[in-house]
């Protein structure tokens, strides 16, 4: 069979830009190299042979070839931007914004807590955990809680076994530390703490507690309230009010509560604070030197101060959160909306 002629090769490109409107996207791909490639397209060839005709036939061929380039060029132009718009979806608005993910974030308890410990961290405190399930020893006994007190009652604890129970707060890894390690102590200690309260929008049977405490020669009761005091400016403002009320826990002597000047309502009154200008923080007050004795300390030698105090109660304030059971549903629309 003889070579096919020039033209012979431009009609059978002419029919194949018939082929082209209904290609999708790998057959385009091909068509486009068949036809237009450097090395192996058709035309491309039809091109490259024109300068081995006579003149006039030259000039003729080639200017159908390049009128025949020319409807090839359009015609593949025309379907790629048909297949790139069906791609994204016609009418598309491709100036939109994204759509943004909801990546998680950290519960607002945790970022108080995390945020607490920090500032302690500044003040030198170091950052220690004990178990959730406890012996009534570190629990109750080791604190200066005898069993049949009723501060032990106070606490409605859930029982895991004879002896064996979910901790009813940090105080018990006062104990642990203490006997663990020589002073100076300095630590504060966040965890869950289990009581047998029902649900209601102020109680939760779990809830957050962060523990505090300093053991060292000659720590005094100025020491105690520089300490606090030194948090609270730091956590709240610079000239927030503090006021240390008089309290009782077994496990401190002199005990008090401590009262920073209720944040929403600046001290004027509101329901938050129950018209009392202030809210309270934390139990606090200096080792009982029982406490001292029962953990191996020389309650002759050292002295020292501990707090304890609800991160997630803190939180609430903070956020205007009005029920404490929105801290442990982990309703995602709830959640959000302390992204920052
Ligand atoms: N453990 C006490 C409570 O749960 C708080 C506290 C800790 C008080 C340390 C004084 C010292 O209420």
């Amino acid at each position: 069979m003889a070579p096919a002629t020039l033209d012979e090769q431009l009609a059978a490109i002419v029919a194949r830009i018939g082929d082209i409107p209904q290609a999708d996207a790998r057959q385009l791909d091909d068509l486009k190299t068949g036809l237009l490639g450097r090395k192996a397209g058709a035309l491309t060839a039809v091109l490259r042979a024109l300068p081995t005709l006579p003149p006039d036939e030259r000039r003729v061929v080639g200017q159908r070839a390049n009128q025949i380039k020319q409807q090839v060029e359009a015609a593949l132009g025309a379907r790629e931007a048909e297949l790139a718009a069906g791609a994204r979806g016609a009418g598309d608005d491709l100036t939109m914004p994204g759509r943004s993910r909801w990546r998680g974030a950290v519960h607002p308890v945790s970022r108080t807590v995390d945020e607490i410990c920090e500032i302690f961290r500044e003040l030198g405190f170091a950052r220690v955990v004990g178990p959730e399930a406890e012996t009534e020893a570190y629990n109750f006994t080791k604190l200066n809680i005898p069993l049949d007190h009723p501060a032990a009652d106070m606490h409605d604890t859930f029982y895991l076994a004879p002896g064996v129970v979910l901790r009813t707060h940090t105080s018990p890894v006062q104990a642990r530390v203490m006997e663990g390690y020589p002073p100076p102590i300095r630590v504060v200690v966040p965890g869950l703490c289990y009581r047998r309260d029902p649900w209601d929008p102020s109680h939760a049977p779990v809830f957050e507690q962060i523990e505090g405490l300093v053991v060292d020669e000659g720590v005094s009761f100025v020491d105690f309230k520089a300490g606090i005091d030194a948090f609270v400016r730091r956590f709240f403002s610079a000239g927030t009010p503090v006021r240390f009320r008089p309290s009782f826990f077994p496990f401190t002597e002199p005990s008090a509560e401590v009262d920073v000047r209720c944040q929403i309502c600046r001290g004027s009154g509101c329901s938050t604070c129950k018209q009392t200008g202030w809210m309270e923080i934390m139990g606090a007050g200096m080792v009982h030197p029982a406490v001292f004795e029962a953990c191996g300390v020389d309650p002759e030698r050292y002295t020292g101060y501990a707090f304890g105090m609800g991160p997630g109660r803190i939180a609430m304030v903070r956020h205007g959160i009005p029920d404490i059971r929105m801290l442990y549903q982990n309703d995602v629309r709830f959640l959000a909306q302390f992204v920052e």
